[in-house]
């Protein structure tokens, strides 16, 4: 059977623990695909070229450890921008979405350019306060000592990087179902979705 779950929306709105959950409960493979950018975006760090670093991905750099600091977020969105870098990461993500047994997409354009017709869409968001003040929390309780004025400095400059560049910017499919989950607990979130994908499924 194949069925596509394209879960799109910014950094920190919960859509990576609502894929995963959704994933396990439906027992779909899950690719975070914003691993393939921040992935060529380290790679770009260490001195390569984007469009080198990015034709050059194996599945092993999607393993790095060192893939989820503020900075390799940031040099990710950068490379996100170029629409060669972008039109490189395409084949591994549409033969992911038709494997054999379902998939759950998670990214900035996966309802919108890349699986345009997934079986469900959905497009999770949360005002920046909210979405800065959980990295925040996250990033203080692993240790590193930053300000929260910072970390929503940096949200709403990566959303602005993400929704307005000129390929495949960040937004929702006409079609995609909103959830919102400045005041849902992530149960509530995962619920939801659930619910939306099941009635699709059945
Ligand atoms: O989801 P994330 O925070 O790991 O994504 C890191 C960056 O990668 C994000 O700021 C923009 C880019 N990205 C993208 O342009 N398209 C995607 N489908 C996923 C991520």
């Amino acid at each position: 059977m194949k069925f596509t779950i394209a879960i799109d929306g910014p950094a920190a709105a919960g859509k990576g623990t609502i894929s995963k959950a959704v994933a396990a409960h439906f027992t779909f493979a899950h690719l975070d695909t914003g691993l393939l950018y921040r992935a060529t975006g380290r790679k770009v760090m260490a001195g390569m070229e984007p469009l080198q670093a990015a034709r050059a991905l194996q599945p092993e750099d999607l393993e790095r450890e060192d893939l989820r600091s503020a900075e390799v977020a940031e040099a990710a969105s950068k490379v996100a921008v170029i629409p060669e870098v972008r039109a490189a990461l395409v084949a591994f993500q549409h033969a992911f979405a038709r494997r054999d047994g379902g998939a759950v997409l998670d990214g900035r354009d996966i309802g919108t350019v890349i699986c345009p017709d997934a079986e469900v869409k959905l497009f999770v968001t949360a005002s920046a306060e909210v979405r800065a003040r959980r990295r925040f929390l996250e990033l203080t309780a692993s240790g590193d000592a930053t300000r929260f004025e910072t970390v929503l400095a940096d949200v709403m400059a990566r959303d602005k990087r993400d929704a307005e560049r000129d390929t495949a910017p960040m937004k929702a499919a006409d079609d995609a179902v909103l959830i919102d989950t400045s005041e849902l607990s992530i149960e509530a979130a995962v619920a939801k979705a659930i619910e939306v994908i099941g009635a699709r499924l059945a």
